[in-house]
């Protein structure tokens, strides 16, 4: 039977499973998780083709049709060319939820998210196609935030977002864009810091794509029992 392939750097992409085990609950998925690889988002981008290809390669070894790349970082630098190189595989992305953001009608923006997502081409589409509809929007790119949530390092974790809070607090911010899947697992931390600002990320809608395209390329099996095989590279 074929399974829902999803891959991360780590625990980051298990916020985007959540969403997607309510999304497909009679559907199995294998879960991939790179902490031996973690952070993606300091490499450079022929590292992480080379280390995205080997995990298309084993979860389409294990016959998995579709693929969600529960990861910011590895969607805005490697989706087109994995689009390129596998194309019989069905590839849905997760993007810095930029839309959601634009919808809420916010005045101050953050967007969170590794120095290889800030840097994207993609992120300044994404920008750039909403512009008219946002207002003030700053981005950050949070070294070493990814990496301390793997290891669980809070003091870390504290220390960084307390730094941003510092550059920040005069902003008026109002929304959060959490363009990292590693970041809602510091949702309280976040909060603690910049009170009653809405906290945004893209999980929900990854997984209502995923539905969609699976139902497109005739990949539901309605056969599962919502089961999830974790693979850890560390
Ligand atoms: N969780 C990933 C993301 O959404 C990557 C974190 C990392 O390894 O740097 O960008």
């Amino acid at each position: 039977m074929c399974k829902i392939g999803v891959f991360d750097s780590g625990i980051g992409g298990l916020t985007v499973l959540e969403h997607l085990k309510k999304a497909l609950p009679k559907e199995d998925f294998i879960f991939y998780a790179d902490s031996l690889n973690n952070p993606y988002g300091e490499k450079t981008d022929e590292e992480l083709f080379d280390i995205t290809s080997n995990i298309v390669d084993y979860l389409s070894g294990r016959g998995c049709k579709i693929i969600v790349i529960a990861c910011n970082t590895a969607t805005t630098r490697c989706i087109s060319y994995l689009r390129n190189k596998y194309p019989e595989i069905v590839f849905i992305g997760t993007e810095p939820a930029v839309k959601v953001a634009c919808d809420g009608n916010y005045h101050n923006t953050l967007v969170l998210a590794t120095p290889a997502t800030i840097q994207s081409e993609r992120l300044q589409i994404l920008i750039n196609d909403n512009k008219k509809k946002l207002n003030n929007v700053y981005l950050v790119p949070c070294f070493g935030l990814a990496n301390a949530i793997e290891l669980e390092d809070t003091k870390r974790q504290e220390e960084i977002i307390n730094n941003i809070y510092q550059l920040y607090k005069e902003a008026e911010i109002d929304a959060i864009v959490l363009g990292c899947t590693h970041y809602p697992h510091i949702k309280d931390l976040i909060s603690k810091y910049f009170k009653n600002v809405a906290l945004l990320d893209g999980g929900e809608g990854v997984a209502r794509e995923t539905k969609k395209q699976m139902e497109k390329h005739g990949l539901i099996t309605n056969k599962g029992t919502n089961d999830v095989e974790m693979i850890k590279t560390k």
